[in-house]
């Protein structure tokens, strides 16, 4: 079902091949390029998607509108995966005007040979009529490209927000929350639908957009002006019932508010760290600490920076490697601090053989982030064992911290 209503039409669509978005965060849902066509006297178009589903695409676009043109697309973000068939659309609607913001249009020229004659430059609060209805354009830089716009369609109360609000996952239980329905291979019911597409929202905020929480809360005061009564984003699906929990999500992360708990991450070179690991969760469960615990050894990051959004602290495990922190957990610390989260607590723990290094450079590089540590860690030699690493008292420090932050 492609009509979201008698005016805006949905022909965006699903891709369930992509391994690694970006080239880095898996989609084990896939997901969604949304593009979506608003109908009047005047015909826009909201978006294009990536490349590799031009057949499919022109299809709907054709199912929709026949032999009319498009008279304006709308650029609300550069990055390839809303613009790869932005040529393509030139070709086949060569009077079309392309709308986009003053920074879009050098990345307009260098990814696609436009001139500044091919493009309709718009600042804040500018529209364009369609007929019986405007587009209004407000920038949102950094959400999250310095490009970034979104576009308001009073008539409709609609806000077609770009990657803000977007989520990884293939829209497989129908385009909008208003009709979420199960399909085999997804979790059944609307519910579970939401809360899945809730989690991979928060995975595609902490993964993509995360760095630039500042820019989103600038977006966020601007948006609440508006009376927004449904979002259609780039990725993901069309809010209609959900707004309020949607942008309160947004809201709350970018804020860096967590919920009490702990996220665990750790890598091993022979499995005792990764035996710290399993103790400290244990511990952690029996003191009733909620606890996301993340292996990268057989973990892509993706999942362990969504939790680092979700949970209030940040607990990591590492051996010691060359002198420094086992590379997949370096990584993933590289990947913390690049994002700059703020009001997190942090414990850092792990096994050495000669010489005690990792937990050092773990503190100093959660240090170096702003983050508060519970205590020095606990490095321990060789083999893991209880008594080494008393993991039922730290599991009562974080506790105690949690409790008392809440
Ligand atoms: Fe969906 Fe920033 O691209």
């Amino acid at each position: 079902m492609s009509r979201i209503s008698d005016r805006i039409r949905y022909v965006g669509v699903n891709d369930d091949e992509k391994s690694l978005f970006e080239g880095v965060w898996p989609l084990p849902f896939g997901i969604s390029y949304n593009s979506y066509l608003v109908v009047d006297k005047k015909i826009a178009l909201i978006d294009t998607i990536d490349e590799g589903f031009e057949k499919e695409y022109l299809e709907k676009i054709k199912g929709e509108i026949g032999s009319r043109v498009i008279d304006y697309l709308v650029i609300n973000h550069m990055e390839p995966d809303h613009t790869s068939l932005l040529s393509l659309m030139l070709d086949i609607y060569p009077g079309i005007l392309i709308v986009a913001s003053e920074r879009a249009v050098p990345m307009l020229k260098g990814y696609y040979g436009l001139t500044d004659d091919d493009v309709l430059v718009v600042r804040d609060r500018d529209h364009i009529s369609l007929g019986s209805c405007d587009l209004t354009f407000h920038m949102t830089p950094m959400v999250h490209w310095p490009e970034t716009m979104v576009t308001w369609m009073n008539a409709e109360k609609t806000l077609f927000s770009g990657d803000a609000f977007g989520s990884f996952g293939a829209l497989k239980h129908g385009i909008s929350d208003s009709a979420f329905k199960c399909e085999c291979g997804f979790p059944h019911g609307k519910d579970d639908a939401f809360s899945m597409y809730m989690d991979e929202m928060t995975r595609y905020y902490s993964n993509i957009v995360g760095k630039y929480g500042n820019a989103v809360q600038s977006a966020l005061k601007k948006i609440a002006l508006l009376e927004i009564k449904r979002i259609c984003s780039a990725h993901g699906p069309v809010w209609e019932k959900q707004i309020d929990e949607v942008i309160g999500l947004y809201d709350r992360m970018s804020r860096n508010e967590a919920e009490p708990g702990v996220c665990l991450v750790f890598g091993s070179m022979y499995g005792n760290t990764a035996e710290a690991a399993r103790s400290l969760a244990d511990e952690l469960a029996v003191a009733g600490v909620p606890v996301a615990v993340h292996n990268l050894n057989v973990e892509n990051i993706s999942g362990a920076l969504r939790d680092l959004y979700r949970y209030s602290t940040l607990v990591v495990g590492s051996p010691t490697y060359n002198g420094g922190i086992f590379p997949p957990v370096e990584a993933f610390m590289h990947a913390v601090s690049a994002r700059m989260v703020r009001h997190r607590s942090f414990f850092a723990f792990g096994s050495y053989s000669w010489a005690a290094a990792s937990v050092r450079h773990l503190n100093e590089m959660a240090s170096k982030a702003g983050f508060t540590l519970l205590n020095e860690g606990i490095s321990f030699p060789h083999a893991y064992s209880r008594e080494k690493c008393n993991m039922k008292a730290i599991a009562e420090i974080i506790r105690a911290n949690i409790s008392e932050n809440s």
